[in-house]
């Protein structure tokens, strides 16, 4: 199935939906750091574009939309002010297009906040707009820890939108499954990193404090401007677009070679990304903002391996119901596998 993506970063849902099977045919972004990185990892094409000028028309084809779509207004108490908030009322530029193409899925991911967001009246208008453009959905918050076998602790709601009744009735979100991934598997414990990831007295005015607080190994620290927050073991915070910027701090870790940040490529790391996936050459803030901003690739891959599912389930039962009956005319298309999902 070909999918379209909308506020694409840097691709993590686009990546997660390929690992399924699906095949990413176009994407859109607005940011040029972020659309690098997206174009060193991805042939298919990016749009560098702000939304509100982007033509329903001048898509290609696709069959699924896709869209982590910016969360920011909806951590701002007021019903109003999400969704009039610039960033707050995309979720409408999504819905200029879907209303215009009827894409046969739709998947959107967003912060746990947006299901409480205003009591949870943001919340209801989207579902309810999906539901009048003759939608069927399914959503869930679903932790990275418990569903991605990955130690971060990143709660996200999942929206899961389908034309067909049937494939939507079939669908169901995975299972969890056991966390046994370590720390160790994600961030580099054994090998002197950047010298600008390191701690030191001279450049820290609080090193004193981090020295005397950061004892572990397994552990993941963060400073909170006077105080070191120390995480559960074995488990990264969730890890956020502002990170390293203006007092957020990107987490801790204290290896043999010192206390240090995160590097970039751990974040990534800890998103599931995989060791192949290219960061380019750009200030570190660019890739904490676009590691933070992006999804657990492992969570989308098991969330669309069970669209995939549900999709070929419910052809299945169409081609069965379809070839018992000698004059049905939509055997030959059944044949071809492009059996109608829309009924
Ligand atoms: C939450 S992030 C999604 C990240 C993505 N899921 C990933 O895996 O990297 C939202 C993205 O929307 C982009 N964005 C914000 N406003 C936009 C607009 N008006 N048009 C297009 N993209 C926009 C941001 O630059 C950001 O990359």
């Amino acid at each position: 199935m070909k999918v379209a993506s909308f506020f694409a970063g840097v691709g993590g849902i686009d990546l997660a939906f390929e690992q399924a099977g699906f095949n990413v045919v176009w994407a859109n972004e607005i940011d040029e750091n972020a659309s690098r990185t997206y174009r060193a990892n991805f042939h298919s094409e990016l749009l560098t574009e702000d939304i509100h000028r982007v033509e329903a028309a001048s898509i290609p084809d696709f069959d699924v939309m896709v869209g982590g779509f910016p969360c920011q207004a909806f951590s701002v108490a007021g019903y109003r002010k999400g969704f009039e908030d610039d960033r707050g009322n995309l979720f409408f530029e999504l819905e200029r297009i879907f209303k215009k193409r009827k894409p046969e899925i739709i998947f959107l991911e967003n912060v746990k906040n947006l299901t409480s967001h205003d009591h949870g009246n943001t919340f209801r208008v989207i579902l309810k707009h999906l539901k009048e453009a003759g939608y069927h959905v399914k959503e869930k918050v679903l932790n990275a820890c418990d569903y991605g076998n990955l130690p971060q602790n990143r709660e996200r709601i999942y929206i899961v939108a389908f034309r067909s009744r049937a494939v939507c009735k079939e669908f169901e979100f995975p299972e969890p499954v056991e966390l046994t991934s370590k720390l160790a598997d994600f961030i580099d414990f054994e090998t002197e990193q950047d010298s600008r990831l390191y701690y030191t007295a001279e450049k820290c005015p609080f090193y004193r404090e981090l020295e005397k607080c950061i004892k572990s190994e397994d552990t993941l620290y963060q400073w909170r401007r006077v105080y070191v927050r120390e995480n559960k073991n074995n488990m990264c915070p969730t890890l956020t677009a502002n990170m390293g910027t203006g007092g957020h701090n990107v987490p801790l870790v204290k290896t043999k070679f010192g206390i240090r940040k995160l590097s970039p490529r751990e974040c990534f790391n800890l998103m599931g990304y995989p060791a192949d996936y290219c960061l380019p050459d750009m200030a570190f803030s660019h890739l904490y903002k676009q590691a933070g901003n992006s999804v657990v690739i492992p969570v989308i891959r098991r969330i669309a391996e069970e669209i995939l599912r549900a999709v070929h389930r419910v052809q299945k039962s169409k081609l069965g119901a379809s070839s018992s009956s000698p004059c049905n005319s939509s055997r030959k298309s059944s044949k071809t596998g492009n059996v109608p999902l829309s009924a």
